[in-house]
């Protein structure tokens, strides 16, 4: 299918008062955004409009029952200017994994790649060329349908704004392992990106915060006896030459980060095991010496290296390496995203 989308331009672009060499992650935004409006039981052509305040009934179910999902992707140049994207359907396909859950209607994949490449064409000129910079993509959906009966909506909008966008974390990253709280539960909603998983995660955060740490890392909601998650990212545990990370369920996101490090790692000959990660291992890994690594991965922090952990009032520093399995991943899958590499299994569009 291939819809008309209305573009509706700005009158004077943002753009130079944007400081492409110190850009901050996610607070910069682009010129214009895509509205695509679910109204009477089907999708309306979308529009693409300049990036302004939307206008939304008080009583929309967004805000009183969170019903919202989103998406992170990257859009990036490569040397001679063409736009790329790191397999956009996954997102797509996961966008519409997280709408089934939260019983918000399916977007066509056609209708979100169209709109998706069509906004990139229009804010072009919005797409760093500087290395370490990409132009984050945040599609997202919502019930814009009104009424306080707590039920879905009748109506929802899919947006997709873009925020040019550096490093996701600056500096080191120290983190708590978690005791008490949970970000998700089994049959709950932790493996879909709903807007609530994220909400619930900053208090606990904020807590951690207090005590000195950057990140809260996630165990699993029943023991706290296994590690889950690290923040709003996926988490790898490096013990002697080994990969570990946990399996996606019900509580874990499905990263495309993720999955393509796993690839990637399997290419490069590192050993990796998908299993359940225990912090009783990882705090005897630390004290023998063997946990040589922690990372998270996603699409905003790529892979964001973890320097220390605490558990139980005692603080565990993770070594210096010369030659991290961090830094050789995140060059693998980044030179792939740039087109600095051959793209062996087919991911950049
Ligand atoms: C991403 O990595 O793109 C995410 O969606 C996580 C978000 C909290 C920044």
């Amino acid at each position: 299918m291939s819809a008309t989308i209305e573009i509706t331009r700005i009158e004077k672009s943002k753009i130079a008062s944007v400081d492409f060499n110190n850009l901050p992650f996610g607070s910069v935004f682009s010129d214009h955004m895509l509205t695509c409006t679910y109204k009477n039981g089907k999708w309306e052509s979308p529009v693409i409009v300049p990036y302004a305040p939307i206008a939304l009934d008080p009583s929309a179910k967004i805000f009183h029952y969170g019903q919202s999902i989103f998406e992170g992707m990257k859009a990036y140049k490569d040397a001679k200017g063409n736009t790329l994207l790191f397999r956009p359907l996954e997102n797509c396909k996961r966008l519409n994994k997280s709408a089934e859950r939260l019983v918000i209607p399916q977007i066509p994949e056609d209708v979100f790649m169209q709109g998706l490449k069509e906004l990139l064409k229009v804010d072009d000129a919005w797409i760093p060329t500087n290395e370490g910079s990409s132009l984050y993509i945040r599609p997202f959906m919502f019930a814009s349908g009104n009424g306080f009966h707590a039920s879905p909506a009748d109506e929802y909008k899919l947006m997709i704004c873009t925020a040019p966008s550096g490093a996701y974390f600056a500096g080191k990253v120290n983190v708590l392992i978690e005791e008490k709280y949970a970000r998700a539960a089994n049959g709950g909603v932790g493996f879909a990106k709903a807007g609530g998983n994220y909400a619930a995660q900053f208090y606990p955060t904020q807590l951690a915060i207090e005590k000195g740490y950057n990140q809260v890392i996630w165990t699993d909601d029943n023991t706290h006896e296994y590690i889950e998650e690290a923040g709003a990212m996926n988490i790898f545990v490096r013990i002697n030459d080994t990969l570990l990370t946990s399996p996606t369920n019900d509580r874990i996101l499905d990263g495309i980060t993720r999955k393509s490090i796993l690839q990637l790692a399997e290419d490069l000959d590192i050993a990796v095991e998908v299993r359940k990660i225990s912090v009783a291992e990882v705090v005897i890994a630390a004290q023998s010496g063997t946990l040589k690594e922690m990372f998270g991965t996603g699409t905003a922090a790529v892979i964001s290296p973890i320097t220390g952990f605490g558990f139980q009032e005692k603080d565990y520093e993770l070594p210096t390496l010369e030659m991290p399995f961090a830094s050789i991943l995140k060059k693998a899958i980044t030179d792939i995203q740039t087109n600095k590499s051959e793209d062996l299994h087919g991911w950049r569009v």
